[in-house]
């Protein structure tokens, strides 16, 4: 594991590279080509916590909300998938603890570093990295209760692909849980053009083709649920199951 200080000195150099060298010396993250039509936020991990971590953003994810709604308890496994600066991933890995595992999983290695080195300054042995690529999550077989994604589905490419894949990763009871901004939010539209941004009918859709069926549905973020002043989109918040699995659920 790279130490702090390194990790700091090897995000600024990323960080001074693409400034310098502006969108054309960016590197592209792993994972290949999108699909035509879909851009390709080449975004660096370096830019990525900048972001994220702006202070007014954390109030608006509500984190303690989404685990009471997510019914994480000890023992469990959950991958946060896309996990950026480990926003949810921390509280994650306190929720499961003793006994159960929290997944960081991200496409971006300098972010991984990042996340590790809070689970390590906070006690957090329940905390898993987990180097993915754009189109795989790279989760072991049937680990997991919850898959959990916050405004990150959007970024995949083969999307009703990814959830078969992801399938393979859950528990035979096991939940998707996808957080995405409205389509329509004028904040969502100044950052991610149409065919980045995702209806909640095109889940249920392609969900319905990966076997899942929506089992519940949220308004965390929704109208004057979601705080204002934190430059953060209305939200949709969708749990998903195998059809059928529901009677065997927490
Ligand atoms: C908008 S950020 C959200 C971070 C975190 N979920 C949060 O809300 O604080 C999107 C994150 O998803 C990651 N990402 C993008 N595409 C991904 C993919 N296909 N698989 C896994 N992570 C991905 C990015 O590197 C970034 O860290």
């Amino acid at each position: 594991m790279m130490p702090w200080h390194a990790v700091v000195a090897r995000l600024l150099a990323v960080g001074i590279m693409l400034s310098v060298g502006g969108a054309g010396m960016a590197q592209g993250p792993p994972g290949g080509a999108p699909p035509p039509g879909v851009r390709h936020d080449n975004t660096s991990g370096f830019e990525w916590i900048r972001r994220l971590e702006r202070p007014e953003r954390l109030p608006a994810l509500k984190v303690d909300e989404v685990i009471a709604a997510l019914g994480l308890k000890p023992g469990m496994a959950i991958a946060d998938i896309g996990c950026g600066t480990g926003a949810f991933t921390i509280p994650f890995a306190g929720a499961v603890a003793p006994g159960g595992t929290a997944f960081a999983v991200d496409i971006w290695p300098e972010l991984l570093d990042y996340v590790n080195g809070k689970a390590e300054r906070g006690g957090h042995t329940t905390l898993k990295t987990v180097l993915a690529q754009r189109d795989d999550p790279a989760l072991p077989r049937g680990s997991l209760d919850i898959a959990f994604f916050h405004d990150v589905f959007h970024n995949v490419h083969d999307r009703p692909g990814y959830l078969k894949r992801l399938a393979a990763s859950l528990k035979p009871d096991g939940r998707i849980a996808i957080v995405e901004q409205e389509f329509d939010d004028p904040i969502a539209k100044r950052w991610d053009k149409a065919e980045d941004r995702i209806t909640r009918e095109q889940v249920r859709t392609w969900m319905a083709a990966a076997g899942f069926e929506l089992v519940r549905e949220l308004d965390l973020f929704q109208g004057a649920n979601n705080p204002k002043g934190a430059g953060m989109p209305e939200r949709w918040f969708v749990i998903y199951q195998r059809a059928g699995a529901r009677s065997t659920s927490p």
